[in-house]
């Protein structure tokens, strides 16, 4: 995997991904209902070199981490942020199926996912991100997933994905979270093709 998505990365401008977007809209609308602390920790998982991390600089988050199995995708963003905003980040090279540094992060406010979680098709690997979020999102922390919806489309980047609805995610999350806001989204490319994902904003009870 990590090979697959260095490979990604390495081959394509990043504006040029499939998953691109010059402007996060969908997940800063739900960020807005996330109500906590610029010092407080919010994770993206899964980050690869989304303008997100621009977003959360400029709206003077203090305690962003940007965590990637791709070593290059994180390069690139940090590359695109220049070195002053970089060094505001804290960077991770991990993989959420066989996570080692993400299990030592706590008290997470935010754990935010675009399209990563789509990817782990089987129940081990599934049960290792839900038994992370649970061991490093705080009590009454929010978590942000966005999957390809079940219209959307079967792969991504040559891998096969598995679809979700709102549902489907809450019966993952289990009892202890609730979902919060909800709304499908069809993100459209340059180029003219369509990608429907569904947008999730869930908080963790107290
Ligand atoms: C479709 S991209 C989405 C990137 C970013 N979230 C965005 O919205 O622009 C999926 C990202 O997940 C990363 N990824 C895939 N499998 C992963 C894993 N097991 N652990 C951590 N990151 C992973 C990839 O390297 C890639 O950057």
């Amino acid at each position: 995997m990590k090979e697959h998505w260095n490979k990604i990365y390495a081959s394509k401008e990043v504006s040029r991904l499939g998953w691109y977007e010059e402007i996060p809209t969908s997940s800063i609308k739900l960020l807005s209902h996330c109500n906590i602390n610029k010092d407080e920790p919010i994770l993206d998982i899964g980050s690869g070199s989304t303008t997100l991390i621009d977003y959360l600089i400029k709206q003077r988050f203090k305690n962003i981490i940007a965590v990637d199995i791709s070593a290059i995708a994180l390069i690139k963003l940090r590359q695109r942020l220049g070195k002053e905003k970089a060094s505001l980040i804290k960077w991770i090279i991990d993989d959420i199926t066989q996570p080692v540094q993400i299990q030592k992060l706590h008290d997470i406010a935010i754990w935010h996912d675009r399209a990563l979680f789509h990817f782990l098709l089987e129940d081990s690997q599934r049960e290792m991100y839900l038994f992370t979020l649970k061991k490093v999102v705080k009590k009454g922390g929010y978590v942000i997933i966005a999957v390809f919806s079940l219209r959307g489309a079967k792969k991504c980047s040559g891998l096969s994905i598995k679809n979700y609805d709102q549902n489907m995610l809450a019966e993952f999350l289990g009892e202890g979270f609730k979902l919060l806001e909800y709304f499908d989204y069809t993100y459209y490319m340059p180029l003219g093709d369509s990608k429907p994902y569904t947008y999730t904003l869930f908080r963790r009870e107290k």
